[in-house]
Parts: C-alpha cells; sequence; structure tokens
C-alpha cells in the first residue's frame, strides 16, 4: 500500500510511526517543510521518497503538488499524527477521493467548541461551554457558567493560555493575559483527577485502547517549575473506578462518528465517581504516552497502528502486565546543565523497574520548561504494582535533581 504521511519527521514519535508503516509493509512517501536533510535518519530510512512543500498552510498550492505526486505513485492513503497537520491530511483525501476521516469530522476534533456541542447533542457529560471571541462574550459566559471558570484557546495545546478563574474578580486579570487568542473556551471548572482514554481503531472497531492517569493535574504541572510531572499508564484500565471514562469515551467515538486510527481523549473523573468530557484528539498522546503503553503492554503501538493502517486489523497480542510511568524533570536554575544528583542511587535502588533515562547532559542548554513537557529529560519506569509504581516514581520526583548555572 501506499501511503502518504505527513510531517513523517516531526514532531518527535513521527519517525517512529513512519518507521511503522514501513514495518507493516507499506510504501511510504512523506511530505513536509522539513527539508530532508533535516529529517531525523530513522524517518529518512522508513521513507521511499519525500517531498518538501515551502508552507502547510498554502492548501492550494499543497493539493497541486499532491495531485503531481499522485499522478506518479497511486496513493491509497493519507495520513498524519501530528495536531495542526490533521485537517490538512483531511482536506488531501477529500481532493483525492481517499478513505479516512473528512474535513468536517476532523474540525470536530479540532475546535473544542464544535466538539463539546458535537458530544451535547450525544448526551455526554461535558463542563457547560460556550465560545467567545471578545471580552464582552467572555463576560456574558462567565455569567451564564457561573465561578470557578477556565478560560482557554478553542484550538489549544500544551495547557498555553489556559487559566483557571476563580471569581469575578479574577476575570480581569485572566482577560488581559488572553488578549492576544482570537477565540476562546470558556468552561466550566471541573474539580477531579485527570485521565486520559487513548484508542487505535480499524473500521469503528476499537483495537488497542489505554488509560492515563496525569499527576498532578496538567494544568498545575504545567505551571509549576518545581513540580516533575508524571504521566502513568495503568495496567489495569477496566477496573470499576475508571469504567464511567472509558465508557464515555467510547459514546465520544461513536458521537463524533470515528471509524479509523489513533485517538487521545483527556477527561476528569470528579470525587463523586462522575466522569465528565475533557478534549479528545484524533491522533496519538505525545510526550513519550505511546512509549509507556508500549512497556505497559510489552507491544509496540507504532507498527500496531500502521497495520490498522494498511490491513485494517491490529495483529499483537495485548499482555498488561505493568503500570508505566513517565517522570518529567526540569532543572534548578538557568543556562546550562551543570550536574545531575541522585541518580546512581536511584539506578542501583530501581534499576529492574528503570526502563529509560534520557537527561540532557551536563554543558546542554536547558530546554523552555513551559514549551515542552519534555522538560529537561525524563525517566520512565515500569512495576506491576500501582502502588509500587507511584512510590518509585515520585522518588524520581524527589531524589532526582539537576542544576544548572
Ligand atoms: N473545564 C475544565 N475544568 C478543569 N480544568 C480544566 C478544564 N479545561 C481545561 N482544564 C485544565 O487545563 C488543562 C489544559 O486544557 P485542555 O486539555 O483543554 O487544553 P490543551 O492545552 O489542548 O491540553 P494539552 O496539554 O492536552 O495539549 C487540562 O488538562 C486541565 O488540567
Ligand atoms: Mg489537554
Amino acid at each position: 500500500m501506499n501511503v502518504l504521511m505527513i510531517s513523517p519527521g516531526f514532531p518527535d514519535e513521527m519517525p517512529l510511526f513512519t518507521e511503522g508503516l514501513a514495518a507493516a509493509g507499506a510504501q511510504v512517501l512523506g511530505i513536509g517543510e522539513q527539508p530532508e536533510q533535516a529529517l531525523p535518519p530513522r524517518a529518512r530510512r522508513a521513507l521511499s521518497a519525500y517531498q518538501r512543500i515551502d508552507s502547510y498552510w498554502d492548501e492550494e498550492a499543497l493539493i497541486g503538488e499532491v495531485r503531481q505526486l499522485a499522478s506518479r505513485v497511486a496513493i491509497e492513503r493519507v495520513e498524519c499524527l501530528w495536531e495542526p497537520g490533521i485537517l490538512i491530511a483531511a482536506r488531501l483525501r477529500a481532493a483525492l477521493g481517499l478513505p479516512g476521516m473528512t474535513p468536517a469530522q476532523s474540525l470536530l476534533f479540532r475546535d473544542k467548541e464544535r466538539m463539546k456541542q458535537a458530544l451535547d447533542v450525544a448526551g455526554v457529560r461535558t463542563p457547560r461551554h460556550a465560545r467567545a471571541t471578545s471580552e464582552q462574550e467572555c463576560r456574558e459566559a462567565a455569567e451564564r457558567i457561573g465561578y470557578p471558570l477556565i478560560l482557554k484557546p478553542i484550538a489549544g495545546a500544551g495547557s498555553a493560555d489556559t487559566h483557571r478563574v476563580g471569581g469575578a474578580g479574577d476575570l480581569d486579570r485572566a482577560l488581559a493575559a488572553v488578549k492576544h487568542v482570537r477565540e476562546l473556551s470558556v468552561e466550566e471548572f471541573i474539580d477531579g483527577d485527570e485521565y486520559t482514554f487513548d484508542t487505535i481503531c480499524a473500521d469503528g472497531r476499537i483495537c488497542y485502547y489505554n488509560v492515563s492517569w496525569y499527576r498532578p493535574r496538567p494544568l498545575i504541572g504545567r505551571t509549576v517549575q518545581w513540580i516533575s510531572p508524571q504521566t502513568l499508564s495503568l495496567r489495569d484500565p477496566d477496573q470499576q473506578r475508571l469504567a464511567p471514562g472509558v465508557e464515555m469515551g467510547r459514546a465520544v467515538l461513536d458521537a463524533l462518528g470515528f471509524r479509523s486510527g489513533f485517538t487521545h481523549m483527556e477527561w476528569f473523573l470528579t470525587s463523586s465517581g462522575e466522569a465528565v468530557f475533557g478534549e479528545i484528539a484524533a491522533r496519538p498522546p505525545g510526550a513519550r504516552s505511546v512509549d509507556l503503553m508500549n512497556y505497559s503492554c510489552d507491544i509496540d503501538t507504532y507498527r500496531g497502528w500502521a497495520e490498522t493502517v494498511c490491513r485494517g486489523g491490529f495483529s499483537q497480542p495485548v499482555a498488561r502486565r505493568h503500570n508505566a510511568a513517565v517522570i518529567f524533570k526540569r532543572a534548578q536554575g538557568s543556562g546550562r546543565i551543570r550536574h545531575i544528583a541522585g541518580l546512581e542511587r536511584l539506578v542501583a535502588r530501581y534499576r529492574a523497574h528503570l526502563v529509560c533515562v534520557d537527561l540532557l547532559p551536563p554543558g546542554a542548554p536547558r530546554r523552555n520548561w513551559k514549551q515542552t513537557l519534555l522538560s529537561d529529560g525524563f525517566v520512565i519506569l515500569r512495576h506491576p504494582d500501582l502502588q509500587a509504581t507511584m512510590e518509585m516514581a515520585d522518588r524520581v520526583g524527589t531524589d532526582l535533581q539537576i542544576y544548572a548555572e
């Protein structure tokens, strides 16, 4: 099968999906803004051809280029797992008459208001919500929705420009901070733990699913620098406590008419046990979450996804043996990494359970933790027992310290 992969080398995990497609037997044609020489080697090796384009956003030019490509090679699928490119992929599919998500469908995954409107119709519990394009509309929405509330971009990512507003007095401050955002979502603030429900589907069937737990809630983890945020893929996604979220996840896929590919939903579990919808994307989660699925179940989800694209099925048996956690570390100080403390002791203590240590080496400049959850590096570990996994992950949070200056 000839598959056109949009942005095969960016972001981080894309080369692994590109490789998965090749491993599943596809001829992978890549297209993207990255110069060919800048593609990560793993992506480059997996591609049978690559075409550089000037811009993803000049739609007509892009469609023209792809039509030309299609006159030489029979393109059978167009795939994109990079959030901003999902709509582009849908438009290319429509232009070439290929199966897969349509532009109208993909908009439901990209626009947080349309998404929730569609889910309201289907009876899914969403936070009370409104779209607002001016300060005035925000104030009116706040009146209707009540406090506390959340103010965030309609098409946001990484908790950027997301604010909790405690009361009317707080609203001015938040409005000033989001002045540059054109379209906002105003939402009822939901108090609770935050989980994901991630799936790989083929023809409307869920072939694989995962539930991860964010510790702490992303809005806190992404705004308080000293925290080492964790994502923890749960060994037992079928436990009773999580059932309302998993059930909701299935209902959401149905309501949005999702058929094939990766999905990543986020949801809240309140102290009363109620599941409330957060958001859903038609792509895998980032920040190493796909690796967590692999470590948790001893599978290769990159290839698993690719198989569903090429063959409409998922061949690997899923053995849920471990809880798997990634812990993101942020250095103290600014500038370059100078010293990493506490690693040897953690390795000595948890050797059997550590599966990946990927920290910036001394000398490397710090990354901007506001811009990337990966921050200054991460550790992945796994254990069959949840409590043990949490204890080890928390130890990595407290006992591993990186210093910069
Ligand atoms: N209605 C809400 N109630 C409580 N918290 C919320 C609400 N909406 C958003 N948040 C908090 O803000 C975070 C970011 O919001 P959301 O997931 O909608 O946006 P995002 O920026 O697309 O996220 P991501 O980090 O997944 O890219 C959520 O994970 C959650 O912690
Ligand atoms: Mg989110």
